[in-house]
């Protein structure tokens, strides 16, 4: 029997007011305009200023527009699985904490913690329960709040990240054949000690000691975190398109998770793709984790075309990373 596929049905987007420059973080710390565009491509990023406020207001926002969208009520949605690594507290659940926010009172939420590449994870995950006929409304969110846990005193990450949310709804296909066709996604933990959060965890309780020595921020080492990013993207979209038979000609969309304009040339220049083929939004939002892939099909979405085939594909902390191949549904 033909499985049902899981399509993508609709898109919201969310980024906050604040616009952090360039020019601002050159007060901040020791860094330049021209280095932060030349090594990264980021002119600036949007920061969720508003006391009060977390990565679940961030998702709420996006899923308030995909539902507008969608013209779909909160009470019609079977799960919502949220893709973060800035929950907005270690437990409740942020997904559970967005299904309360949205009113989604016939919904579950969980989040999932898989870094850069967590929307690829939990896009693939939601897939599964709409394949299997369990759900018929999934919604997967992508959303994180970078800045409470940047070391704004830390130029070798203050320049990078932002924050922001995006949405997707996952329902059964209409066409048989449009939808998410196919996932590799891999991890492998070889990463854990250049780009992670050192305490606050249960291997290292926060005390006023880690706080003293700043290890609630973000960690990388950024170096060799590049090096894996081009290579695992590159491995993981040849895998993907050997599988299902497609050539470049095949592919109108590479989405990559942006965390540096140099990895995206790099890997479209390894995969001799070109780069108007490849979703760029980084120079304006910076690298907001969980949320890039789903920020891009947001702001890319007058551009998408039904049929069209996208590749999205990811690298991130762990190691974690893959790629999806979706056939756009409307
Ligand atoms: O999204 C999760 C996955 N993360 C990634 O994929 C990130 C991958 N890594 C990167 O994107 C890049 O490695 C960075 C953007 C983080 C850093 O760029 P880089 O070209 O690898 O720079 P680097 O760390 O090798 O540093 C080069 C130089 C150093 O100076 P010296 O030692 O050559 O004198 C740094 O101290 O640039 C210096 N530097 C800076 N200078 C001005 C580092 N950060 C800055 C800065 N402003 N903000």
């Amino acid at each position: 029997m033909k499985k049902t596929l899981a399509a993508i049905t609709g898109i919201g987007g969310y980024v906050p007011d604040y616009v952090l420059t360039n020019k601002e973080l050159e007060t901040m710390v020791d860094t330049n305009d021209e280095w932060i565009r030349s090594r990264t491509g980021i002119s600036e990023r949007r920061i969720l200023k508003t006391p009060g406020k977390a990565t679940s207001d961030m998702a709420v926002e996006a899923a308030k527009r995909l539902l507008d969208q969608l013209k779909m009520d909160p009470l019609e949605i079977d799960l919502i699985i949220c893709a973060t690594v800035t929950e907005d507290m270690s437990f409740p659940d942020t997904g559970t904490l967005i299904c309360y926010k949205l009113g989604a009172k016939n919904a579950f939420g969980f989040d999932m913690h898989a870094a850069c590449s967590g929307f690829l994870y939990a896009l693939t995950t939601g897939a599964q329960f709409i394949q299997a006929g369990t759900y018929k409304k999934v919604m997967i969110i992508g959303a994180d709040k970078m800045s409470s846990i940047t070391d704004y005193t830390d130029r070798a990450t203050c320049i990078l990240f932002g924050d922001g949310a995006g949405a997707v709804m996952l329902e059964p296909a209409q066409d048989d054949d449009l939808g998410i066709i196919d996932s590799v996604l891999y991890g492998d933990g070889e990463g854990k000690d250049v780009l992670y959060m050192k305490a606050g965890g249960s291997l290292n309780p926060t005390t006023h000691e880690t706080v003293d020595r700043k290890e609630h921020f973000l960690y990388q080492d950024g170096r060799p975190v590049f090096k894996k990013a081009v290579a695992g993207m590159v491995s993981s979209i040849e895998e993907i398109m050997t599988r299902n038979h497609l050539t470049n000609e095949d592919i109108d969309w590479i989405v990559p998770h942006q965390a540096n304009m140099r990895i995206l040339t790099s890997v479209a220049g390894m995969l001799d793709m070109p780069m108007d083929k490849v979703m760029v939004n980084i120079d304006r939002y910076g690298n907001t984790t969980a949320a890039t892939i789903p920020l891009c099909l947001w702001d890319y979405r007058d551009k998408l075309k039904k049929g069209d085939n996208l590749i999205l594909t990811a690298f991130g902390g762990g190691y974690t990373w893959g790629a999806t191949y979706v056939k756009w549904a409307f």
